[in-house]
């Protein structure tokens, strides 16, 4: 038996007040909760075909063989896929990342919302986005977030099930439509010398920033959600660099130091500051790597570009608009079964 192919796709999302320190690490629960961008630019498409013939679950990424470590990942989250919808059989997953060329950038959140998306539709299953936003974080905490479009609020919770992320509905779409992202890779892509997964646990069991962190964190999102409410791009700027620096400042200070910047990071910080010192839109936000986001408007975006793509060690830049929610693009005859009742 084989069951039809679905594809789907996801956004990557950018968060504006991160997440860094988990609570549960068995179930990827959060120790607090976040804020994020998605972003139309950056997305994966993925498609999953459970097949009877197999007899290991098979990965292909970007037209390659996965290696062994991202096979055993992919394979862990099918098996929840396969613990919720009682399928047994193994899976053929085939998935692309629309990235900027060799940037290295994160690609773990796009690719568990849309391979969350993909795998429970192939199975027969359509899970409510909150639903499919839990079992997304499963595979990542920052895939709960791509499952929604726009600006988006991923809940901490008390449990597995409260852990989920939903989209911020409130925010003035004419403001939405003005928010740029440049996305500044530094480096030319070389594999990031931590992965955010160990690198978050390193921090909590080692740094004494942790727990400022997780102080400032639950203040950073009441303050990110005014600013949204009221439609105030340079506050929610402000608020989104000095939250990404606060949470390098703890990765900075564990010990032995996770320190993800190079001098291209450092030159674009500064940059970003002297555009704002001459009126432009633009605030910079870094994740588990040395690339640097900048938030910025439709009329400021194309400047900021100019001003960052010629420094040294800046290898390539792209201009995103926000992006919307992880979708089924192509699902020939889906066997349809009831919608679980999560
Ligand atoms: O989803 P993960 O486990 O790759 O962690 C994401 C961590 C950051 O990108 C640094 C912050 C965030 O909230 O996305």
């Amino acid at each position: 038996m084989s069951l039809s192919p679905v594809t789907a796709r996801a956004c990557a999302n950018i968060a504006l007040v991160k997440y860094w320190g988990k609570r549960d690490a068995a179930l990827n629960l959060p120790a607090t909760g976040s804020l994020s961008l998605t972003l139309d630019a950056l997305s994966t498409e993925t498609t999953v075909a459970f097949d009877d013939s197999l007899t290991i679950d098979e990965l292909s990424l970007d037209g390659h063989p996965a290696r062994p470590d991202e096979l055993a990942r992919a394979s862990s989250f099918l098996d929840l896929v396969r613990s919720e919808t009682g399928i047994q059989i193994h899976a053929r997953v085939t998935s692309k990342n629309d990235f900027p060329t060799a940037s290295g950038l994160a690609s773990s959140a796009s690719g568990f919302a849309a391979l969350a998306l993909a795998a429970t539709r192939a199975a027969g299953f359509t899970l409510t986005p909150r639903a499919l936003s839990v079992l997304a974080r499963r595979g990542s905490g920052s895939a709960a977030r791509s499952i929604f479009g726009g600006f988006v609020r991923m809940h901490a919770g008390m449990s597995s099930e409260e852990a989920f992320a939903e989209p911020i509905t409130t925010v003035d779409p004419a403001f939405v439509a003005r928010v740029r992202m440049v996305v500044a890779v530094v480096g030319g892509g070389v594999p990031k010398t931590h992965g955010s997964r160990d690198a978050m646990e390193h921090t909590a069991a080692t740094s004494p920033m942790y727990r400022a962190w997780l102080d400032l964190v639950p203040r950073d999102l009441e303050l990110a959600e005014a600013a949204l409410a009221k439609g105030d791009l340079e506050a929610l700027g402000t608020l989104a660099e000095a939250n990404a620096l606060a949470m390098h400042a703890s990765a900075i200070a564990a010990r032995p130091s996770i320190l993800y910047w190079r001098p291209a990071t450092l030159a674009v910080l500064a940059e970003v500051r002297g555009l704002r010192a001459t009126g432009q839109a633009a605030w910079a936000t870094m994740d588990a790597g040395p690339h640097v986001k900048v938030l910025t408007t439709d009329e400021d975006a194309e400047l900021v570009s100019r001003a960052v793509v010629d420094i040294p060690g800046v290898t390539a830049v792209t201009v995103s608009g926000v992006g919307g929610p992880a979708a089924v693009v192509d699902a020939a005859a889906v066997v349809s079964l009831e919608p679980t009742a999560k």
